[in-house]
């Protein structure tokens, strides 16, 4: 007998080298080193990503398909895939659909993205206060997800939600491209008026160009920008989720319950 073993660890993809070393590249290797001896290799869903990362800065990353391939070409029969996405939104579901043709080749398992049961959020709300400590009186906490039209959107409200019911009352979910946005969140801060400073973080894997530009930019529309123009003391924090390492564990334990896919 002779199983070749290999895990997939599928991300959304970056292409702000900085941040893909700090946050994706750390979760590789965190969720790797819960197997040990077993090969690991990275795949991004998003092909503008690995498009980008070959035009500017010649580096090839695979998709899910092209690394399956390459996988089964080389004799591996078990393959576990492991995404670091938020949700089982439109790219968790790509990551599946890129899988499917590979399940008759080899034994697949197929692990969780970030926030799937209710003790996920659990667990993704007590890392958040641990990692950033509690606001003080006068001061929110607000973070910037990315938002999708999928239902699994729905997400960042049970988010919000369990960090209030958790203790925090001034944390602030909003979203760049779904719902809450920046002016459900706005104002929300506006009805507790005693709120006079606000810490602003990314609700995403890595801290890339909307981390950097849409939240912490100059431009007048950014988050800080709106915010500090109604007269908010605003520190913006670059840090990506992968850069938890509370964050990372949750995503390695998912790998470990990773189930039979095909
Ligand atoms: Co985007």
């Amino acid at each position: 007998m002779n199983e070749k073993k290999a895990l997939l660890v599928v991300s959304f993809g970056t292409s702000h080298l900085d941040t893909l070393e700090k946050t994706i590249a750390a979760a590789e290797e965190a969720i790797s080193a819960r197997f040990p001896g077993v090969v690991m290799r990275r795949a991004f869903t998003s092909g503008m990503i690995i498009k980008a990362l070959r035009q500017r800065e010649g580096i090839e990353i695979d998709n899910v398909q092209e690394a399956l391939a390459r996988l089964a070409a080389e004799g591996c029969t078990q393959v576990k895939v492991q995404p670091t996405h938020i949700m089982n939104g439109d790219e968790y579901e790509k990551m599946l659909a890129q899988a499917a043709p590979f399940a008759e080749k080899m034994a697949l398992s197929v692990g969780k993205p970030l926030l799937t049961s209710v003790q996920d959020f659990r667990d993704v709300c007590r890392a958040l206060m641990a990692q950033l400590g509690a606001p003080a009186g006068d001061e929110a906490v607000v973070f910037m997800g990315h938002g999708t039209g999928h239902y699994a959107n729905a997400a960042y409200s049970q988010l919000d939600y369990m960090l209030r019911d958790m203790g925090w009352k001034n944390a602030f979910i909003g979203t760049v491209e779904g719902y809450p946005e920046l002016s459900e969140v706005l104002r929300r801060l506006e009805e507790r008026p005693e709120l006079r400073r606000v810490r602003l973080y990314p609700l995403m894997i890595v801290a890339g160009d909307h981390a950097k530009n849409d939240m912490a930019g100059d431009e007048p529309d950014s988050w800080k920008s709106q915010l500090e123009q109604r007269g908010y003391q605003v520190e913006c924090c670059l840090m990506g989720l992968g850069e938890y390492p509370a964050i990372r564990e949750i995503l390695a334990s998912h790998a470990l319950e990773a189930e039979r896919y095909g």
